[in-house]
């Protein structure tokens, strides 16, 4: 996953775009791995922070990352897989410019520019403010497309396979639920879940739900995007947690959080208790950040963030057109 740290926030940013004030909370109390820190850039560009955050409110409106998912066109060209990588690598790199510029060449990672502009798009789209550590270098290996399918939770699956995937790698069910809940916001394309509609309907599907559903992909294959939180796909609140109580989750995976016994009194407590939800998402955010990370001389601070420095390598065009879902 230390792939994933570049990867993840990058579906995130791709795919999306209020401060829960949680200086000094749980997240900032958990250890960090070696070579990571909470003030990493403290002395050699303190202003890194605020670059990131001024560019994104100033771009998107409070809703750059998004743009194009959940608020833009729902069937756009935008909204294209391929596009949604390439579009995520462009906000990245326009994001590394301005930092270079302004603290100079080598001075921040692309995988930290990254992490910050993921955690800035759940705060500009309402959801939790958190620190995030700092001090990641940027690999100079690429996981190929079939390596990062591999590595990417399949949205057909049931609970079982998401807690046995997650379990080696120190995820608990409580984390395996407050992940899920990123799909607060954005959108999902028709072959993610129409096994879901066609040729029988899932039985843990609300019926109006799946009719509409039906009318937005009248086939299995049909490329058409629709939000993934039916009550507010533009805001990182709780009501994914409401949704899937009222058999309003999109994707198997989803849903299945609240059918399978080991998760079902964890959605419910995330669905009345919105502060809950946001302290334990935080929780598992900065850990899966720290997942497999490089760090002191690993890596390289990347002068272009879709090109490793040695050579020409464009890493964008070994994620672009993968539908990828990422951790
Ligand atoms: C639990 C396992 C997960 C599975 C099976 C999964 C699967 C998916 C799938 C299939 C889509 C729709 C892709 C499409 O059809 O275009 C999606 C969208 C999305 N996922 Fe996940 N995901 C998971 C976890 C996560 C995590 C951990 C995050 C972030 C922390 C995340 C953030 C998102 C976002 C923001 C979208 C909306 C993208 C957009 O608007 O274009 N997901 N996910």
């Amino acid at each position: 996953m230390a792939s994933k740290i570049t990867l993840m926030p990058l579906q995130f940013v791709c795919l999306i775009i209020v401060v829960v004030m949680m200086h000094g909370s749980e997240a900032q109390q958990q250890p960090l791995v070696k070579g990571l820190s909470w003030k990493y850039y403290e002395s050699s560009c303190p202003k890194l922070e605020s670059v990131v955050r001024k560019q994104l409110e100033k771009g998107c409106d409070g809703s750059v990352l998004l743009d194009g998912s959940a608020s833009g066109p729902v069937d756009s060209e935008k909204t294209a897989p391929p596009n949604l990588s390439l579009r995520g690598f462009d906000i990245i790199e326009d994001l590394r410019r301005r930092v270079h510029k302004q603290c100079g060449a080598g001075s921040v990672s692309c995988s930290d520019i990254t992490a910050i502009a993921a955690r800035d798009a759940i705060v500009l789209t309402g959801g939790p403010e958190y620190s995030v550590p700092l001090g990641r270098r940027d690999g100079v290996s690429f996981a190929t497309r079939d390596a990062t399918l591999a590595n990417l939770p399949s949205p057909f699956v049931p609970t079982e396979t998401l807690l046995t995937t997650l379990a080696p790698r120190n995820f608990d069910a409580t984390d395996a639920v407050a992940l899920s809940g990123a799909h607060t916001i954005g959108v999902a394309h028709c072959p993610s879940f129409t096994r879901r509609l066609y040729p029988t309907q899932d039985a843990t599907m609300d019926q109006t739900f799946a009719g509409n559903l039906k009318g937005v992909c009248p086939d299995a294959n049909t490329n058409a995007t629709t939000f993934m939180d039916i009550r507010s796909p533009n805001v990182f609140d709780n009501k994914y947690y409401v949704d899937l109580m009222n058999k309003q989750g999109l994707l198997t995976s989803d849903q299945d959080l609240y059918t399978d016994t080991r998760t079902r009194a964890i959605v419910t407590s995330f669905a009345v208790n919105q502060t809950l939800f946001f302290e334990k998402f935080v929780n598992v955010m900065v850990k899966m950040g720290q997942m497999e990370v490089l760090t002191g001389a690993q890596g390289e601070i990347r002068n272009n963030c879709s090109v490793r420095n040695s050579n020409d390598v464009l890493i964008s065009s070994v994620v672009e057109g993968d539908n990828i879902e990422s951790f």
